[in-house]
């Protein structure tokens, strides 16, 4: 559900940068009115500096909540993350948030949520699995990556890993662990599936999910520049009602988004 009323731009000051892995930092930053409207699969816009170098935010998804405090969860792959991933306490910068729309957590028909992450998509898991529990729901985290030290499990609980080369966990993808793991879930349990990662891996899950009738969000990406719907960035291509394809606004209709729609 995107609510566009509580979105706020702040300057908000870093509490702390605690390096997880030799790429992936966690940002904790003060910024309240974010913090108090925030819902897991939000995300907010950074100014990751004062000058033009970078021009544009950076979209990254809220990791986790705790009273008036946001933590970021961020890669660094270019200038833009490697400069917030490098951010110091004290520092401040512009947060445009909370964005998007959330993962829908308040339907009565699931028990025990699925959530499933590849790569730097476990960034909002944490958020995810902390409201979900919050209602009496059972979490499983099934959490994928190309080789043991891309798995980010941080602070998740009840994870099972899946890694391309075997290194740590099922050997295989995170879709095939999901496959794998399918059949222990009991009877009466009523499951929902939550998944962000890279594109291609929503897709298959889409399509599993599809398969085996399992109710299922998933959080896209994609690159974005004004966060708000107005500089046409984001575009997606998603099915239509009448089964052929529409364009969505990425930052508005998503990141989260039913998997019906992308499940082919
Ligand atoms: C809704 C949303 C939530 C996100 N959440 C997180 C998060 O929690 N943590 C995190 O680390 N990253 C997240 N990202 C991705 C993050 O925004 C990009 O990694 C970042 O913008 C790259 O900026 P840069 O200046 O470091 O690199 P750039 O120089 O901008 O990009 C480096 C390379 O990555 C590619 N790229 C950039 N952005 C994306 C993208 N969104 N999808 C695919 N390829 C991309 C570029 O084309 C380029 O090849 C999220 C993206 C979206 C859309
Ligand atoms: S990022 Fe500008 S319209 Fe979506």
């Amino acid at each position: 559900m995107l609510e566009t009323n509580s979105i706020v731009d702040i300057r908000a000051t870093v509490v702390q940068t605690r390096r997880i892995s030799s790429s992936v930092s966690i940002i904790t930053l003060h910024c309240p009115a974010i913090a108090a409207a925030a819902k897991p699969g939000n995300f907010v816009n950074i100014k990751v500096s004062d000058t033009t170098l970078p021009l544009l935010r950076r979209p990254f998804s809220i990791h986790n909540r705790e009273g008036e405090h946001i933590d970021i969860m961020a890669k660094s792959i270019g200038p833009g993350t490697s400069l917030l991933c490098n951010t110091e306490k004290g520092s401040t910068v512009m947060v445009l948030g909370p964005l998007g729309t959330s993962f829908d957590t308040t339907s009565k028909e699931f028990n025990t949520a699925i959530l499933v992450s590849g790569g730097i998509g476990t960034a909002p898991m944490l958020f995810l699995e902390k409201t979900v529990a919050a209602k009496g729901k059972k979490v499983i985290n099934l959490i994928g990556g190309r080789t043991n030290e891309e798995l980010l499990a941080g602070s998740l609980s009840n994870c099972r890993f899946a890694t391309d080369d075997g290194s740590s966990g099922f050997r295989g993808t995170v879709v095939e662990l999901l496959e794998n793991e399918l059949p222990g879930f009991e009877k009466k349990e009523s499951l929902k599936v939550f998944a962000c990662g890279p594109n291609p891996m929503l897709k298959a899950v889409a399509g599993f999910c599809r398969e085996h009738r399992l109710a299922c969000d998933v959080s896209l990406e994609s690159v974005m520049g004004c966060g708000i719907g107005i500089c046409y960035g984001c575009s997606v291509e998603v099915k239509s009602p009448d089964g052929g394809l529409r364009t969505i606004l990425l930052c508005r209709e998503g990141p989260v988004i039913d998997a019906e729609l992308l499940a082919v």
